[in-house]
């Protein structure tokens, strides 16, 4: 009989905490309600226990979906299992997910335990869990370089004392494929109880190997994989979702599998991952990079012609790749920019409408022909974004072959305008300067890019720069068909994004 294999996507768990990746509650609430339509079984939602905002955001989604279940993140005492349950008790489908770490490494040097501790620890933190749910999972961290039979004795205990799933991550990315397999197949014949719950893997990609490794270990039977949209995740990523997902679609006759997800979503959730944080997927990222479905070798291309199966093993449309988008243009009326904000997946209040659909207008007084990328961008620049503390109110740069470049801002900031004027080596540097010497800060400008979302000198730049400042990094984003101007909005964003990390710090995260 063909087995399913649940889907646990921790992209705003494990993803959302690696560098860059931050996202705010609004940004999680939309990107959650996108993991509902790609009919993931289960989100994990954040670590509630790490900071007031995680805490929050998980609450917020709890409430939000209804068709999935909800999953927060605890360590096993018990200020973090009430945190986590605080969070998702209003969810439709709650699940506290408790994990310690079970390899000597870690009981040595970080844990400071000794194996039988471990054990007591993780069994009272499931006992005092199930006083709030029966769905709970357990996770043996660094589960890869543990010993075996420890990772055996835990399972056993931990489903004794009600676990429902038992995880087995490879914390560190060190395993090998038939390694991996091996300690799977291990640990279901060794675990007395094993039947009694699903066996989950989670992967990371430390040796680029997270998707053979989750692969191998459903071979050797796991049901449920730990994954992430786009593969993002601590250090190298994790296994990504729609790796896992296409494998076991597209070589369905060989893998007897099944998923539930809906395939046609995973290139709108892999984009709207990308319009949230401002990071590109590599262009040959397998499944959702840009180069993925385009053939450039002369020889391909005539064998697709010929016959599409010559070299392609997958059909575009099936990860949801459409090419015939829908184009709006300057006489498109705010109802037909509604309908395609709607099919765009976006259900918005008439004000944040009205809000895009102005900044729709302004575009279209420049551009000819408006994409759903460029109206992606816009809702991700005005709806999603953080409360703005600095808000471009001006901007008049001087640059070219014989001038010094000169930059004018005008800032408004908590309702005040300021103003000042600035040179640099270029326009760009010019107006960072300037905005830098008006809202006194001091950030490090570590990363900037400048990309184009259409083909065409008309298309929207969109910049994203990478700032640090106190140790506290975070990436900004601006789009405009105007790239300084779309530059000023990028840096202005990192400001305020820097500004609303530091009010909301990230920093206690530890998993
Ligand atoms: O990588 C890991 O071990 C984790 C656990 C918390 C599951 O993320
Ligand atoms: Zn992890």
């Amino acid at each position: 009989m063909t087995d399913k294999i649940i889907i646990f996507d921790t992209t705003l768990r494990d993803g959302e905490q690696s560098p860059g990746y931050s996202m705010n509650t609004a940004e999680k609430l939309h990107f959650a309600a996108q993991l509902e339509k790609l009919r993931v079984d289960v989100i994990e939602a954040g670590f509630p226990s790490s900071s007031a905002g995680d805490f929050e955001a998980v609450q917020m989604i709890a409430h939000k979906v209804s068709n999935v279940e909800v999953a927060a993140l605890a360590r096993t005492s018990k200020e973090d299992i009430d945190a986590a349950w605080g969070a998702i008790k209003e969810a439709a489908h709650p699940r506290i997910h408790i994990f310690i770490a079970t390899s000597d490494i870690h009981l040595q040097h970080k844990l400071r335990m000794r194996r039988d501790q471990v054990i007591s620890k993780a069994v009272e933190a499931i006992t005092y869990a199930r006083r709030f749910t029966d769905n709970i999972e357990f996770s043996a961290e660094d589960g890869s370089r543990s010993d075996r039979d420890f990772l055996c004795t835990i399972f056993e205990a931990a489903i004794s004392a009600g676990a429902t799933t038992v995880n087995l991550p490879d914390t560190v990315g060190y395993a090998i494929p038939s390694e991996f397999a091996e300690l799977v197949a291990y640990v279901k014949e060794h675990t007395p109880n094993i039947g009694k719950a699903i066996l989950s893997v989670h992967c990371h990609n430390d040796l680029g190997l997270a998707t053979a490794n989750t692969l191998a270990s459903i071979n050797a039977g796991a049901r449920q994989v730990e994954v992430t949209v786009n593969g993002i995740g601590e250090r190298a990523g994790n296994t990504s979702l729609e790796e896992i997902v296409m494998a076991l679609h597209t070589r369905r006759g060989y893998l007897d599998f099944f998923t539930d997800i809906n395939t046609k979503e995973i290139y709108p959730s892999s984009h709207l991952l990308v319009m949230i944080t401002g990071i590109p997927v590599q262009p040959n990222k397998a499944i959702v990079g840009a180069n993925a479905f385009s053939h450039e070798a002369g020889i391909h291309q005539d064998g697709v012609l010929k016959h599409r199966t010559t070299y392609e093993i997958m059909e575009p449309t099936t990860i949801g790749l459409e090419t015939n988008r829908l184009v709006l243009g300057k006489h498109s009326g705010r109802h037909a920019f509604k309908d395609r904000l709607r099919g765009l997946g976006y259900d918005l209040p008439d004000q944040e409408i009205d809000k895009i659909f102005q900044r729709f207008k302004e575009l279209a007084d420049k551009r000819k022909e408006i994409v759903d990328d460029d109206i992606e961008a816009l809702v991700a620049e005005e709806i999603l974004r953080v409360p703005d503390i600095f808000k471009l109110r001006y901007l008049n740069v001087v640059g070219g072959t014989d001038a010094i470049p000169t930059a004018t801002v005008q800032l408004e900031i908590d309702g005040k305008v300021e103003q000042d004027a600035g040179f640099g080596v270029g326009p760009i540097d010019a107006t960072f300067n300037t905005i830098a010497e008006i809202t006194g800060t001091h950030s490090k400008l570590l990363h900037f890019s400048i990309d184009s979302l259409t083909s065409g000198t008309d298309a929207q730049g969109i910049v994203t720069v990478q700032l640090e400042e106190d140790g506290i990094k975070t990436l900004g984003k601006g789009n405009d068909p105007d790239i300084i101007v779309a530059s000023a909005k990028a840096y202005i964003n990192g400001l305020n994004r820097l500004e609303h990390l530091r009010r909301n710090s990230h920093s206690e995260k530890t998993a």
